[in-house]
Order: structure tokens, then sequence, then C-alpha cells
């Protein structure tokens, strides 16, 4: 049997790009292993959104050239860099942009016949296509995303995404909700969509009604059909929402719709006025905050996470000082933070990187350490609570304890119990609150689990405090 190994850099959606891959080839008689030096093909599934993960990449793909096996690059570097590539990294023997994974069974093949290094990296504009899931998955995981859309029209002055990714194209609505009931059959209870702004969605198969009202969106409607069309799901998350689409109607959404997770991320990127123009973000402070508290007006307890760049072109003292009093204000329960990172094709590139990197350094530091405190106080008032968490696993591989999450994707670890098995929903009582996760008992199992193996996909976590790659 054919071995295959795949290494995956950067976002939730490369990590659902890389899980499709990887059924993919399982599908072709590939067999996976962890180990690059047992593979006959490695996949290195990139990122560049900042330049320490395009690093990673160079610096991996250096150390593996010296093994006799197919080399493949996929996603954003990828993409980027095309041809260029083969250039530099004359070893590589394929570089598939995100449009174009779903080419790689065919183009190992050709490989394999003796074909020169291929390049595939042209966006589908005018059919898109979309990975999904298998129909006959034997790695259910408790926790599946679900791509709603591709690509991204916002066009923030830091970001390459637009560059790599390439222009907004959706799914239809019936497809999703066709998915996502499969996945509910095979055992999962817990769906996650994903898109750049996965609430700007629109169902390609609804023709854009020229008087549509702008409080309506098609998001909320999505997340409706979901939850009356798939019951069995218990959790529904989204990731990444844009500020800009938190309409009326989603608030509405996540009044009514149960299943929806009391928790959302949604990128800030800044608390300065200033910087938010000159970043493009499209909304000021104010805003943001009116939308962050209509959410949790709409959804008693609902919490906030987000996305935070420092040290942006121009980014003074004062601008920092509104940062961090915006993360007091909004009170945020955890938080990703970002030294900017100069991209190539991006807008922002017009503006000097002016932010000495020791500043950038300090400043990220004292952004996590308000955070930490923040979270810290948050986890503090859950003890004592009952939480009802969907279990997802041992805590660690081998641990005597199982982890949940609560609808605040809050972590609790629990001691293992025979009822409590992958996929269950159970009610704890919260003990303790530890730095950046709680411990409890189980009182009582609500819904059994179905799912009996431990996957070999892992979730991903949202953030708790952490420095992204
Ligand atoms: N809308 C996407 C965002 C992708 S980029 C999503 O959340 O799915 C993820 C985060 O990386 C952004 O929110 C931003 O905080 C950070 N980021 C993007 N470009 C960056 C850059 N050039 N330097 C530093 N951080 C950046
Ligand atoms: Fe990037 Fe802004 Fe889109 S952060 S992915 S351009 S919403």
């Amino acid at each position: 049997m054919k071995s295959a190994c795949l290494v995956t850099f950067g976002c939730q959606m490369n990590v659902h790009d890389s899980q499709r891959m990887e059924e993919l080839l399982r599908a072709d008689g590939y067999s996976f292993v962890d180990d690059p030096e047992q593979a006959d093909v490695i996949v290195l599934n990139t990122c560049s959104v900042r330049e320490k993960a395009e690093q990673k990449l160079r610096s991996e793909a250096g150390r593996l050239k010296r093994l006799d096996a197919l080399l493949i690059i996929t996603g954003c570097v990828a993409q980027q860099e095309g041809e260029r590539l083969l250039r530099s990294m004359p070893y590589i023997d394929a570089i598939l942009g995100p449009d174009n994974l779903h080419e790689l069974p065919a183009v190992l093949r050709t490989l394999e016949g003796g074909a020169p290094p291929q390049v595939r990296a042209s966006f589908d504009t005018d059919a898109p296509q979309f990975l999904v899931h298998q129909a006959d998955t034997s790695n259910t995981p408790v926790s599946a995303y679900v791509t709603t859309m591709k690509g991204c029209n916002e066009r923030c002055s830091f970001c390459i995404v637009p560059y790599t990714r390439g222009p907004e194209r959706y799914r239809q609505a019936d497809d999703i909700v066709q998915e996502i009931q499969r996945l509910a059959l095979g055992g999962v209870r817990e769906i996650v969509l994903l898109g750049q702004t996965v609430n700007s969605y629109r169902d390609p198969s609804v023709p854009m009604a020229a008087d549509a009202h702008p409080d309506e969106s098609q998001f909320a409607a999505l997340l409706r059909r979901i939850a009356h069309e798939a019951p069995s799901i218990r959790r529904l998350r989204y990731t990444s929402p844009h500020p800009r689409h938190v309409t009326p109607d989603l608030l509405r959404a996540h009044a009514e719709i149960d299943v929806l997770a009391t928790h959302v991320h949604l990128p800030v990127q800044s608390g300065s006025d200033r910087l938010l123009k000159r970043m493009i973000r499209r909304y000021t402070r104010e805003e943001y905050v009116t939308r962050a508290n209509a959410l949790r007006a709409a959804r008693a307890g609902l919490t906030l996470t987000t996305d935070i760049i420092v040290g942006f072109p121009g980014e003074t003292d004062e601008d920092f000082a509104s940062t961090l009093s915006l993360v007091d204000e909004v009170g945020f329960a955890g938080l990703f933070g970002f030294k900017y990172s100069p991209r190539p094709y991006t807008p922002a590139l017009k503006l000097r990187d002016d932010v000495a990197p020791e500043l950038k350094q300090e400043r990220l530091l004292a952004l996590f350490e308000k955070s930490e405190s923040q979270l810290r106080a948050i986890l503090a008032t859950r003890v004592g609570t009952r939480q009802q968490i969907l279990i997802e696993g041992p805590s660690r591989p081998g641990a005597k304890t199982l982890a949940g999450r609560t609808l605040h994707n809050e972590i609790v670890h629990v001691p293992e119990s025979p009822q409590a098995t992958m996929g269950s929903i159970a009610t704890v009582e919260v003990l303790r609150a530890n730095k950046h996760s709680l411990e409890g008992r189980i009182e009582s199992i609500d819904f059994a689990g179905e799912i009996a193996q431990v996957p070999s996909f892992r979730r991903v976590s949202l953030p708790v405090v952490s420095e992204g790659a």
C-alpha cells in the first residue's frame, strides 16, 4: 500500500482542506503515516497569512528534500508563488492552489507515470467546486467543519487571503444542509461552518432580489435551516464572521436557535478608529462595540473572542492604548494576537512597516497579559455552575479524563465514565478553574454519543489566549 503524510499549516480552512485531501487519498488506496520518512508522498498544505508561516514551509521543504518521496505543496503559498516555487525549490513535484486540491489524486498518478513537476493554481470562478466530506467516513469526528463559501471580497489592507483564495464564491444551501445531514447520520454532533467572512453568505440558488432588505441575512436563514433539518446536530458554530455583516436577522437567529453556540469569534483587529480605517475594516470601534453588545443582548451569557493585530503601520502608543481599552470594554474571553507582517500583493505594503519589532513584541505581551486575566476572571465565575458539555474524547492521548466543551467553547475535563462516550452530551458541575480550562464532574448524560473510536482528525481549538503562527 502506498503511504502519504500530510502536514498542515495555518487556519481552520486549511485543516478542513487537509482532512478532505486525506479522504481523497484514502479512497485512492493510500494509508497515512505521521512520519514523513515513512511516506511515499508528502503533502505540505501551506499558509501565507504571515511571513513566519511562509518561512516554516520553506524550512520544512528544505528538510524533506533529501527523502525519496513525492513532495507536493498545496494551499496559499502554492497559489501565491505558483511556478516560481519550482525555481527556488526545484525538488518539488507538484504545486496545487486551494481551488485545485481535488486534482491531487490525478496529479499523483501523472507523476507516478514519470511526468515532470505539475503546477495547478487557477481559481474556479466560473464553476466553483467545494471539497466535501466523503459519504463513507470511517473517521467520523464529534465535530466537523463544513464549508459554506470560499474566497474573500473584503480586501482588508493587511491581508493576502483575497489574493491567495480569490473572490467570494458560495455553496448552495441545499448542498450544505445535505452534507450536514449525512454527517449527522454518521454520529457528528457539532458543525462548525467555515468561511472567510462566513456571515456574508448568500445562497447562489436564490436570485438576488432587487428589493432585498438589508436587515435580512441568508446566513441567518442557513443557520435556521440547519437547526430544523438536521435536528441531531446539538451544536452549531461558525467562523469567522465579519462585524460588518452582523445583521438584525443574525441577532434574531442567536436569540431563537438553541443549538447555536453562546460564543462568537468576531475579529476586530484594532480598537483605534484611525487604524481601523487604514486597515480598511469598514467599521468604527463604536460600531463594533454596538454589534458585540447586540450579540450579547440576543443571547444571555454569550462570550466573544477576537483577532488583534499589533504594530500595524503607524500604530502609536495611543492607538495601542485604544486597543487595550477595547479589550477591557468588550471583555473578550480569549484572543488570537498577531504582530503585523507585511505581505506581498496587499495594499498596506504602501505603508511603511514602522513599528519596531521590539515594540510589536512588547505590545503583544501586554495584550496577552490583559486577555489572560480576563479569561481567568470568566473561568472563575463558572465554578459551582452547571454546564452542558459535548464530550470530544480523552483529555490527552491515554489520559484517564475526558475533555468536553461547553456552549461557550470552554474546555471542561471530567473523570472517565462508561456512559460518557465521545459525542455524548453531559451536564457537569464545574468544580475548579485552571488557567485555560475547567474541571468538573458529570451529573447526567443527556444524549448518548454514537462514536466508538477515537478519530484521527483532531479538532483545532478556537482561541484561548495564543499567538497565532
Ligand atoms: N476572515 C478570515 C481571516 C483570515 S486571516 C478568517 O478569520 O477566517 C486570520 C487573522 O490573521 C486575521 O483576522 C488577522 O488578525 C491576522 N492577519 C491577517 N493578515 C495579517 C498580517 N499581514 N499580519 C499579521 N496578522 C495578520
Ligand atoms: Fe482577510 Fe479581511 Fe478577508 S482579514 S480574509 S481580507 S475579511
